[in-house]
């Protein structure tokens, strides 16, 4: 494979994200639409983070003046173009064989943020070597899954420093992944030539012998699953900011804040971890409360609109993310493809702004949603 992007054309007709899934279905096996498209369990979390997005109304506002608006917003001391920025999603050469790299180049090109997976299929030096030096692009960081040999977990934090990453997200709501039905009954495997390559060199788990009535969850894999100790841990041995991924629960959040982390992500991991978890739209705002803006609150799981994003700012969020989204535009077009489901969020973002007369996106508050009469 070479590390040259591929030239491709957009499909014709894709005018929105629903249009990028219904033909990234198309050009995606039954294996890889398992694992990109599916949920945990029921899938209860997954289609509630779309309904309670789709729930929230706003409330237009006519003839305010608008000349000059943009979408840019301040993110731990950066000024960025608009605040979508791109979630970490594993394996992106199972949807198109530039990968991850290709993804890169597109958030590069449309100023987005991007967050590399742990989990990647190619190694974290090539993606930040692709694009650290265009002075268009967004911040670039690294999602960080705490691996069970902490030394090679705190190589790992090296690599990505010296590669070039701003700040480490650590994903906290998966020490278990969920209860993947859909990928057990799709049989979901890797294809061969497809792996976590930046973890090549992690050295199996130790060899837990069970005894009669332990768990295999809690007395094995759980071992080893980071803690709050880890998180001091972490913040340690790295000169990087520390985000932490995957908080739900306002407690958390406060603990979180407590230990002066650089920011949050409020996610349910797309609903891929714990199902009938509350939808991400309805945790954002306690979260928002209970860290009383000590830290910046993104939020990512089911963004597919402009006005998604816009009720995210409104609700507090300092900035979003989207998961599958990329899938789908590597799927359908490359590079290409991610670059062009940015530049829709953005320009519905922009439309957003303008009907509900924000010029900027400081003027996005709750009274979008709830009415200030
Ligand atoms: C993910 N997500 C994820 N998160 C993470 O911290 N590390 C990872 O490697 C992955 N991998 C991953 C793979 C796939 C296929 C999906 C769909 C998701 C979760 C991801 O970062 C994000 O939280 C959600 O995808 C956001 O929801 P939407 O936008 O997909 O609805
Ligand atoms: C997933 C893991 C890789 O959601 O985070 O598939």
């Amino acid at each position: 494979m070479t590390h040259v992007p591929t030239h491709q054309q957009l499909p014709p007709g894709l005018v929105s994200l629903a249009d990028h899934e219904q033909q990234a279905r198309q050009h995606l096996d039954d294996n890889a639409w398992a694992y990109f498209a599916g949920g945990a369990a029921d899938e209860i979390t997954l289609r509630s983070n779309r309904s309670a997005w789709d729930a929230l109304r706003l409330w237009p506002r006519v003839l305010r003046p608008l000349a000059g608006g943009h979408t840019r917003v301040q993110l731990l001391g950066r000024t960025l173009a608009h605040p979508v920025l791109l979630a970490p999603v594993a394996f992106q050469r199972l949807a198109h064989g530039d990968g991850e790299l290709a993804t890169a180049y597109a958030a590069a090109a449309l100023g987005a943020g991007l967050v590399l997976s742990t989990q990647a299929t190619l190694p974290l030096e090539t993606i930040a070597q692709a694009v650290l030096n265009d002075a268009g692009r967004g911040p670039l960081w690294f999602q960080l899954y705490l691996q069970h040999d902490r030394g090679f977990t705190q190589e790992l934090v090296q690599r990505a420093e010296a590669a070039g990453y701003e700040a480490l997200v650590l994903t906290v709501d998966a020490p278990s992944s969920g209860a993947r039905d859909r990928e057990r009954r799709a049989g979901f495997r890797l294809p061969p030539g497809i792996a976590a390559v930046n973890l090549a060199q992690l050295p199996p788990p130790p060899r837990v012998a069970l005894q009669p009535g332990q768990s295999a969850l809690f007395d094995a894999l759980l071992h080893q699953a980071p803690t709050w100790d880890d998180v001091v841990w972490l913040q340690s041995i790295t000169r990087l900011p520390v985000l932490l991924k995957g908080v739900l629960h306002p407690a958390d959040a406060r603990q979180a804040a407590g230990l002066q982390v650089a920011g949050l992500v409020v996610s349910n991991h797309g609903g891929r971890t714990l199902d009938t978890a509350p939808a991400t739209a309805s945790a954002l705002p306690r979260i928002v409360q209970a860290v009383e803006g000590r830290l910046p609150v993104l939020v990512d799981g089911g963004i597919r609109r402009g006005t998604d994003v816009l009720k995210a700012m409104a609700l507090g969020a300092s900035a979003v993310l989207v998961g599958r989204p990329v899938v789908w535009g590597l799927a359908n077009a490359g590079a290409a493809g991610v670059a062009h489901v940015l530049r829709l969020l953005r320009d519905e973002l922009e439309i957003a702004m303008a009907l509900t007369g924000c010029a900027t996106l400081a003027d996005a508050s709750p009274a979008l949603l709830e009415g200030d009469f």
